[in-house]
């Protein structure tokens, strides 16, 4: 079974990812660590992200496989462990600029899907996992909170690097994506239809991961009957 979760940035996405597939037995793919990953390499070797042949030719020949530790899911370029600078506090608009690359979307999606047919069970997150990686899910969900609330939540984990952000400063940063996100003329952020709507501003992460298999198991009902 696929199940597809998309989703507004730093609306808890993730981590409802994590649970629904630790809880399932299914594999998790973060496919927004694999757009940082891609900015990152770039960062690193001094490739603009804004030249997109550039960067597109080095995604070609990129290997990034994710991993599960018990310090969350990790991101490798070719066999280098980059997730603290996939997910640094300021590289957002150079992953913006890798998220809006065509090619670079294309080679991605070809592999978000070997990875999740390889498996078999899989939960995929991300913008265009039930629009363009896995429009035939099984499950598709559509998660969201309120913005000042994910800012909230964003800043938490943004100021254990830059002690010196505000609240206003990552708001700000959230507005800008979200928008981003939702325009990207390949690969947008779009509800689709038939997507579970999930709205986590009022949640713990237990309440959204209960109330996600409440309705993947209606929806497993539906299909054995
Ligand atoms: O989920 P995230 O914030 O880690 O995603 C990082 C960026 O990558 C975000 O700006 C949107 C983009 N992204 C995308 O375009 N398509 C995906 N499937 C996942 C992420």
């Amino acid at each position: 079974m696929i199940i597809a979760i998309d989703g507004t940035v730093a609306s808890g996405k993730s981590t409802a990812a994590r649970n629904i597939a630790g809880r399932l037995g299914f594999l998790h793919i973060n496919t927004g660590l694999m757009y940082r990953a891609v900015a990152a390499f770039a960062r690193r070797n001094g490739i603009p992200t804004a030249d997109a042949h550039r960067v597109a030719a080095c995604a070609k020949e990129l290997r990034i496989d994710l991993a599960r530790t018990s310090a969350g899911q990790r991101v490798y370029v070719d066999g280098t462990d980059m997730t603290d600078e996939a997910t640094a506090p300021d590289i957002g608009p150079d992953v913006s600029n890798v998220a809006d690359n065509e090619a670079v979307r294309a080679v991605l999606v070809r592999e978000q899907r070997r990875m999740g047919l390889e498996a078999g069970d899989a939960v995929l997150e991300g913008r265009d996992i039930g629009s363009v990686v896995f429009p035939d899910a099984e499950v598709k969900f559509f998660v969201t909170a309120d913005a000042r609330e994910r800012a909230r939540r964003r800043l938490e984990d943004d100021r254990k690097r830059n002690p010196d952000i505000t609240l206003d400063d990552v708001l700000e940063a959230i507005i800008a994506r979200d928008e981003r996100d939702r325009s990207r003329p390949v690969g947008a952020l779009k509800r689709m239809p038939g997507a579970i709507d999930v709205d986590t501003t009022h949640n713990t992460p237990e309440q959204t991961l209960e109330q996600m298999l409440a309705a993947i198991g209606r929806m497993r009902m539906g299909r054995s009957s």
